[in-house]
């Protein structure tokens, strides 16, 4: 008898509907649309020129951090350890650590699209022979239950780069820590990119760059919505905002009404004056301080700390205690 492994499991997540998201949002007295919206084919590209632009730092940095660390990195993860990643899996951060880790027990990739997820599942599975790579279809903003049962003298540790937690408020950070927290159980792990805190006309300048891919990348959301929804924007009525909202210690990302104006999506009729914003996005700032009370919260205790030269981005090991 053959000896079965799951290749993928499917815990068959609710997806919401783009059209509900956004007439919710957009009826609200201050409109807004999720940021995951950004990312259909087009937004994707963006996004990929976005890291490479020079104004962009958190990519490249996070990017310095990971290589120059990488041993103090690996040797704080674990000897055996069982990697999850939150996200698509591809990216060439998570190959860094493949790479690196000499002794993974397994790769646990979950991503919410499962197109993309076996995609990437199977890239990885064939960059890497050796090893044991279970997909795993899920929404991580719901609790995911695994039963990973690691044996004694292994880990369970959870890989979220690219400081997409600064997308949650505080106490959505919590709880979402939380839930990692039930995920990898005691002492298991979570090594997790962090923005910092730092002078705003760097932060500005990184949501404002010079050749407005930020802008283009901003106002594809509403192109995503005139394709998949049907929904009637005209771009040309709206403008790209992002400041630094200090009291908030966030990047906050809008979309600026030029004119009075209303589009239809279906059979709903959206109002908008000029002057009034949809909001697209959060992105925190945090200081160390603010981090380590932020996990502190969750049942995590911060462990180490890796930055660059500037102290602009952070790399952070938290272990579940
Ligand atoms: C992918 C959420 C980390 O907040 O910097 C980049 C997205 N938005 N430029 C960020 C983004 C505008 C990015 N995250």
């Amino acid at each position: 008898m053959s000896f079965q492994v799951p290749l993928f499991l499917d815990l068959e997540p609710k997806t919401n509907s783009f059209f509900d998201d956004a007439i919710h949002g957009l009826t609200q007295t201050s409109k807004s649309l999720p940021s995951k919206y950004f990312y259909d084919l087009k937004g994707s590209v963006l996004f990929d020129q976005i890291c490479e632009l020079p104004e962009y730092y958190p990519t490249r940095t996070e990017l310095g951090i990971l290589q120059e660390h990488m041993s103090d990195i690996t040797q704080t993860l674990g000897e055996s350890v069982i990697l999850v990643e939150y996200g698509s899996g591809s990216s060439f951060k998570t190959q860094l650590l493949l790479k690196s880790i000499p002794d993974v027990e397994a790769y646990v990739p979950i991503d919410i699209s499962r197109e993309h997820l076996l995609s990437a599942s199977e890239q990885t599975r064939m960059n890497y022979p050796n090893l044991t790579v279970l997909p795993v279809c899920a929404d991580y903003s719901q609790q995911i239950s695994l039963n990973l049962s690691p044996t004694p003298g292994t880990r369970v540790g959870v890989f979220f780069p690219g400081s997409t937690i600064g997308n949650f408020s505080t106490d959505h950070a919590i709880s979402f820590l939380k839930r990692i927290h039930h995920l990898v159980g005691l002492n298991g792990g979570l090594l997790v990119g962090v923005d910092l805190l730092k002078d705003s006309s760097v932060l500005e300048a990184a949501y404002n760059d010079s050749q407005g891919v930020t802008a283009a990348f901003n106002l594809n959301v509403l192109n995503h919505a005139n394709e998949k929804i049907g929904a009637g924007f005209d771009l040309s009525g709206f403008k790209h905002v992002a400041f630094f909202n200090s009291e908030e210690s966030r990047i906050e990302m809008h979309l600026e009404v030029l004119r009075d104006q209303q589009i239809q999506i279906r059979d709903t009729t959206i109002h908008f004056q000029k002057g009034e914003t949809i909001l697209t996005e959060y992105s925190h700032k945090y200081s160390l301080e603010h981090f380590s009370e932020t996990a502190a919260a969750a049942g995590f205790k911060v462990e180490q700390v890796w930055t660059d030269d500037q102290n602009y981005f952070s790399v952070q090991y938290l272990r579940a205690v």
